[in-house]
Parts: structure tokens; C-alpha cells; sequence
């Protein structure tokens, strides 16, 4: 059975995707930040990782030594003080969001690359807002920045990081999904997402034309970068 390390899966799309896995029969080890009911009753292995402090991450790493995943997610992130702006903004709350959103998920995925194996994939959970060049209003605009910031980090992290090994790297949008995150009214409800997440990340690990760097939403469909 394939099998899956999922890094922020105590509620919303990580939570989901975790059982989206375990439903199609996937060994997976999911993370949470603080005790999550709901993703211990998913049955899968839950280790506990604060991104934002790569001490945890490592150990993570320590604990799963020896074990290879056909699929690595750094799922986790935060949206930031809503109504901020690059006018508004405090030098910390702008610190945190690039923190979590960007710094965090690229050491992490630099941190959990050795658990992947040969011909699987790691994935980054981005956003369409990370898009600069279909980017045409200044909605969210930090959130969007923090984004677009972990897209560039990705591209860097497949030519590097990656090097010559056979593993591919998805930068994904998950859709606009019905979560803390994106609220009541979002297009689109976690199964929806979900089911097409774990859709574009088997095709990444199961087929040939799906190998290099992809920015895609959870139909697969491509995003400009
Ligand atoms: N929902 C959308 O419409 C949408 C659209 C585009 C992209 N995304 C992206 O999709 C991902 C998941 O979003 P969501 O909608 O499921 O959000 P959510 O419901 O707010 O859940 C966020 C998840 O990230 C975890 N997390 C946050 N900071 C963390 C940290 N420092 N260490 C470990 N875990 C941390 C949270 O853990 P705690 O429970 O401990 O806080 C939670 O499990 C995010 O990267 C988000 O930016 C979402």
C-alpha cells in the first residue's frame, strides 16, 4: 500500500486528506500541532510537529528513520490578521505569516526529504493567491505575498534540493475549501477538495508524465506561476 506523511492534519484539508488516505487503504503518519480528536480517531500514526520550530520537525524525522513515504505534504499554514496590509501591517505579525507560510514549510520539506522515496513525491500546500502572473486585484495581499514567497522557495527546492533524484514536487491549491480557513462560504466542501488532492498526488507517484515541478489545483488543472 502507498503511503503518505502529512504535516498540519489536525482539522481542515489536512485532517481530510488524512482520511481520503486511510479510506483508499494508504499507511500514513499525520501531524498535529496540539491533541486533535478528530485525527486520532482517523486511525492513522499521529506524531506531533509545531512547524514554525524545526527542532520538532527533525525529531519527526529521528522518530520515522528507516521508513520511506511514497508522499510527503507540508500542509500547514495561517492566514494572518485579515485585514491587514503592507500598509497596516506589524514587523511581527509579518514575520510570523512569512514564518509559517514560506521559511517553515521549505526547511521542513528540506528536513523530511530523505524520507521520500525514490519515484514519490513531496508536496507544498500553497494557493491560487500565490500566483503573481494571474494575479489581478490586492485581495489578501500579504496572505497572497507569503504565498507567492513559498512558490519561489519550491522552485528553488526542485532544482536544488531535488538534484538528480526521481522525486517529484507539487505545488498545489487545494481549491477555495470550506474550512476554519476559508470559510462558510468557500466554493467547495473538504470531500470535494480532498478527493482531487489525493487524485493529482497518486498521479504524481504513479505516473511518468506527472515527474518534475507541477503547480495545480486539486482538479490538477495548472496555475501560472
Ligand atoms: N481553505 C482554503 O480555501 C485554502 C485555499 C488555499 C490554500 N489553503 C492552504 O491549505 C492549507 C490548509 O488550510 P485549511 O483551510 O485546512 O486551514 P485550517 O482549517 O485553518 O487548518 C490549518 C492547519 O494548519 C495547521 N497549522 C497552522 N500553523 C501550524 C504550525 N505552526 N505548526 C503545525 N501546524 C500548523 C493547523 O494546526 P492547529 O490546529 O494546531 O492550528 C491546522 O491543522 C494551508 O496551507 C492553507 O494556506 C487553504
Amino acid at each position: 500500500m502507498p503511503s503518505a506523511l502529512i504535516i498540519g492534519a489536525s482539522r481542515g484539508i489536512g485532517l481530510g486528506l488524512t482520511q481520503e488516505f486511510i479510506s483508499r487503504g494508504w499507511d500514513v503518519v499525520a501531524t498535529q500541532r496540539s491533541a486533535s480528536l478528530a485525527l486520532a480517531a482517523t486511525g492513522a500514526q499521529v506524531a506531533t510537529v509545531d512547524i514554525d520550530d524545526a527542532d520538532t520537525v527533525s525529531a519527526l524525522a529521528t522518530s520515522l528513520a528507516g521508513k520511506n513515504f511514497d508522499h510527503v505534504l507540508i500542509n500547514a499554514g495561517i492566514t494572518g490578521g485579515r485585514a491587514d496590509t503592507a500598509s497596516t501591517v506589524s514587523r511581527d505579525a509579518m514575520a510570523q505569516l512569512f514564518w509559517t507560510n514560506a521559511i517553515a514549510p521549505i526547511r521542513a520539506g528540506r528536513i523530511l526529504l530523505p524520507l521520500v522515496k525514490d519515484g514519490g513525491s513531496i508536496g507544498f500546500m500553497s494557493s491560487i493567491l500565490g500566483s503573481v502572473g494571474g494575479r489581478q486585484n490586492a485581495w489578501a495581499e500579504l496572505y497572497s505575498a507569503s504565498k507567492a514567497a513559498l512558490n519561489s522557495l519550491t522552485r528553488g527546492f526542485a532544482v536544488q534540493d531535488i538534484g538528480s533524484r526521481d522525486v517529484a514536487v507539487l505545488t498545489l491549491h487545494p481549491g477555495w475549501v470550506k474550512t476554519d480557513m476559508g470559510g462558510p462560504d468557500a466554493d467547495i466542501d473538504v470531500a470535494t477538495s480532498v478527493k482531487g488532492l489525493a487524485g493529482v498526488i497518486t498521479d504524481s507517484i504513479a505516473s511518468a508524465r506527472a515527474r518534475g515541478q507541477r503547480y495545480v489545483d486539486y482538479s490538477g488543472a495548472a496555475i501560472t506561476w
